[in-house]
């Protein structure tokens, strides 16, 4: 395994910065990066298992049935995913190729942790002998175009990352994506659709308050980086369905007056009763949106392979 280095320094400083201009902003924010510190994670995972949190649960069998279905075509690719993070979700696709045809592969995982890059890729390393590794650290919104073309390209972006960025940055993302593609490239897409709002807002509102621990654990992480005195029992956990959006917010809501102090700062953060941080937003799609992107981005839809709910979707987009 190999990895190559992409990533500018990302100062404490500039972190800093971006962080108090999120809590300045009108209405406050704090950016979901933060989201994923060692406690973070740790409950994100616990969020994969939860009985409410559908996601996975839709996603990793639609996964394996489609590698099965497309198998050969996995024949002398580049495979890269963009935001690989613990490359758990390759790992079940490559699982579901057979391994004489897994050999031919390279896969290109693509995150801004080099932290993560280096403990999973090694992790599927081990798993997978046969498979070649070369992880790219990079922002995969900036850093596509250095994929080698020597090959046809498969891109994936499961798990619904996508369903993160705002519909400026997602089309944004969409049309550089178009650009980079070449005529034998495919894009393979998981996004998750637009259902029942009561499944999706209880995916997002865990009895057992799971997804409200990590919600709030975000402000510690802000407390770490800014010496800031948030008390996240001062705040709730919100997350509810914006239909005009289509998307899942998920907010922590002031539950009285509040000042929030930092050495970093001459004035107090204040926050009125009821007034919420904005930390996250999880976009739903429909069949007509996934065109509107394929558009945008110069390509067309292929196919979508989907469950029998059609609760998720992986989108397979290729030039047009
Ligand atoms: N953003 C991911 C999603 O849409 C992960 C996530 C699940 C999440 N629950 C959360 C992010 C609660 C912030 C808060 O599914």
């Amino acid at each position: 395994m190999i990895i190559e280095d992409m990533m500018p320094e990302i100062g404490e400083i500039s972190i800093r910065e971006k962080l108090l201009n999120c809590l300045n902003s009108n209405p406050k924010t704090l950016p979901c990066m933060l989201f994923y510190d060692k406690k973070g994670s740790e409950l994100f995972e616990k969020i994969t298992k939860l009985e409410e949190y559908y996601l996975p649960k839709v996603e990793i069998p639609l996964l394996i049935s489609t590698a099965k279905k497309l198998n050969s075509e996995f024949k002398y690719c580049n495979l890269v995913e963009l935001g690989s993070g613990d490359c758990s979700k390759i790992s079940v696709l490559l699982n579901a190729v057979p391994k004489d045809i897994r050999q031919t592969i390279v896969y290109y995982p693509v995150d801004v942790s080099r932290e993560a890059m280096e403990k999973s890729g090694h992790i599927l390393q081990e798993r997978f002998p046969e498979i070649d590794i070369h992880g790219i650290n990079a922002d995969f919104l900036e850093h596509i175009e250095s994929i080698p073309e020597n090959r046809k390209r498969f891109f994936c972006f499961f798990g619904s990352t996508i369903g993160n960025l705002t519909k400026v940055r997602t089309m944004e993302f969409m049309k550089h994506l178009g650009e980079v593609m070449n005529k034998n490239d495919r894009l393979f897409l998981g996004v998750d659709m637009v259902k029942d709002i009561n499944v999706m807002e209880r995916a997002y509102n865990d009895i057992m308050g799971i997804t409200a621990e990590f919600n709030k654990n975000i402000l510690r992480v802000a407390n770490a980086h800014l010496g800031t005195d948030f008390d996240p029992n001062d705040f709730d956990h919100v997350a509810f369905f914006n239909e005009e959006l289509s998307r899942i917010e998920m907010h922590l809501k002031a539950k009285k007056d509040l000042e929030v102090k930092s050495p970093l700062l001459k004035e107090k953060i204040i926050f009125k009763k009821g007034e919420t941080i904005h930390t996250e937003n999880s976009h739903k799609y429909t069949v007509d949106y996934i065109h509107k992107m394929a558009d945008t981005a110069d390509l067309c839809v292929s196919n979508i392979y989907s469950d029998d709910k059609k609760w998720f979707s992986l989108t397979e987009m290729v030039k047009r």
